[in-house]
């Protein structure tokens, strides 16, 4: 399906965003391996978290759903069943790299594989700390690419730094940490997403997490029991950043966007947006579950340019395409560094914005870890490519509110990885 989205005089309104897509990930494979019976409100329904869904289901969980809330079973640390056939990880990089740590605790054989780009996508990142507890596993490009097939075992603690800061390796390490003699600890320089640790202290882990001078270390013991979890997913502050993004660059604009978690190692999108002069505030601000939640205010400013580094990344990495495009409407110019993981997500994303800058003849200049993008350029219009991936079309989507004749994006069913309903969404607060 293509898409066009045209100019807008003005984004107005109020939304609730679909649920944040890590925990509801994280409330389904942590509630399998409970004792007892987990409830997951607002329970994210798109296309990658029905794969984490359907894979503990094809492990032997009973999963089940009556009126919109999700009952999980909870089989227990060693419940779960070898699966029959080949797991088929779709789009999901989060649910491969973690259902990767929990298999390596499982005595059985499994095999997994994903869609073209997942199986692009490097695993090594995990499958070696993995393999280095005592997982056995093989796969292709020396198990660096899906398919990839493993059989877990008795494992044993590491010391692991993650270096990449990644939220999905750390959480690999730590879930088969559960599992492992001694003890298992994670160092990274900055903070990565910390849902994983924050609900498996919820549910009585044996975990403790600390910052130090060389930044923040997790350390996980062997666990006998996981306690059930009652958790109410708070809105995804990635999905609502195509909003706040929205609001930030169409003049006149004013979107409240209700329910957003607010997590520090999540929020640093807003934070610079508010940097580049848009005003956003936080109202309401609460605890659900141990994490924040608010409603998050956008009103359009004048915006400058500003540079996004290394320390920075983590906490805005997926917003950093859509980053680049509200640049082109600020005033001088933004530099975005540090990000070479951009070039690891669902696509390319440094390749997929430049390109489609190019198609769009805008300005822009491709680095290795990131981009050099121009201020106030006006956006004529035309055609660019989703590459299949979710927030690239999300992204571009954005950018037609302010182009003059239409942007059309291909391949825009893609959204559905992360937000079903973003394209009717749009249009009910396009004014
Ligand atoms: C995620 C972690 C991030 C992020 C991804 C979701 C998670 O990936 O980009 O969309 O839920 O743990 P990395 O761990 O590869 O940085």
């Amino acid at each position: 399906m293509d898409k066009t989205i045209k100019k807008v005089k003005r984004i107005e309104g109020s939304l609730r965003v679909p649920s944040d897509k890590s925990i509801s990930h994280r409330s389904i494979i942590l509630s399998s391996l409970a004792e007892g019976e987990s409830v997951i409100k607002n329970f994210l329904k798109a296309g990658d978290t029905i794969t984490t869904l359907n894979t503990y289901r094809k492990l032997g969980v009973e999963i089940q759903e009556k009126d919109s809330v999700i009952y999980v079973k909870g089989k227990g640390l060693e419940g779960l069943n070898e699966p029959q056939d080949v797991l088929d990880m779709g789009n999901s990089g989060t649910t491969t790299r973690l259902t990767l740590g929990v298999l390596s605790g499982q005595d059985f054989f499994a095999a997994l594989t994903g869609d073209d780009s997942l199986r692009k996508r490097p695993m090594k990142r995990v499958t070696k700390p993995l393999t280095e507890m005592g997982a056995k596993i093989d796969g292709r490009k020396e198990s660096n690419n899906l398919p990839i097939a493993i059989r877990g075992g008795k494992l044993e603690g590491i010391t692991y730094f993650n270096e990449k800061m990644s939220a999905q390796v750390k959480s690999a390490i730590l879930l088969a940490g559960l599992y492992a003699k001694g003890t298992t600890q994670v160092t990274e320089p900055i903070i990565s997403r910390d849902h994983t640790e924050k609900m498996l202290k919820w549910m009585e882990a044996n975990i403790q997490t600390e910052f130090t001078t060389q930044g923040y270390t997790v350390k996980i013991s062997q666990t006998d029991r996981l306690k059930p979890i009652h958790i109410d997913v708070p809105a995804d502050p990635s999905s609502a950043a195509f909003f706040a993004a929205a609001a930030a660059i169409v003049p006149k604009s004013e979107i409240v966007l209700k329910d957003v978690l607010v997590n520090p190692t999540r929020d640093g999108f807003f934070r610079k947006l508010k940097e580049m002069g848009a005003e956003i505030s936080y109202i309401n601000k609460r605890d659900e579950a141990g994490e924040i939640v608010a409603d998050v205010v956008v009103k359009y400013n004048d915006l400058q340019g500003v540079k996004v580094e290394k320390e920075e990344v983590p906490s805005m990495i997926d917003e950093l395409p859509l980053l680049a495009i509200v640049a082109t409407q600020a005033e001088g110019e933004t530099i975005i560094t540090g990000a070479h993981e951009l070039r690891v997500k669902e696509s390319d994303r440094i390749k997929a914005v430049v390109e489609n800058f190019k198609r769009l003849g805008l300005e822009i200049q491709e680095l290795e870890d990131g981009m050099i993008v121009k201020g106030k350029q006006k956006v004529k219009g035309g055609t660019v490519d989703s590459y299949k991936d979710h927030r690239i079309a999300m992204g571009f989507a954005v950018l037609g509110l302010v182009s003059e004749e239409g942007i059309t994006i291909k391949d825009a069913d893609c959204v559905y990885i992360s937000y079903p309903d973003f394209f009717k969404h749009l249009e009910k607060v396009s004014k």
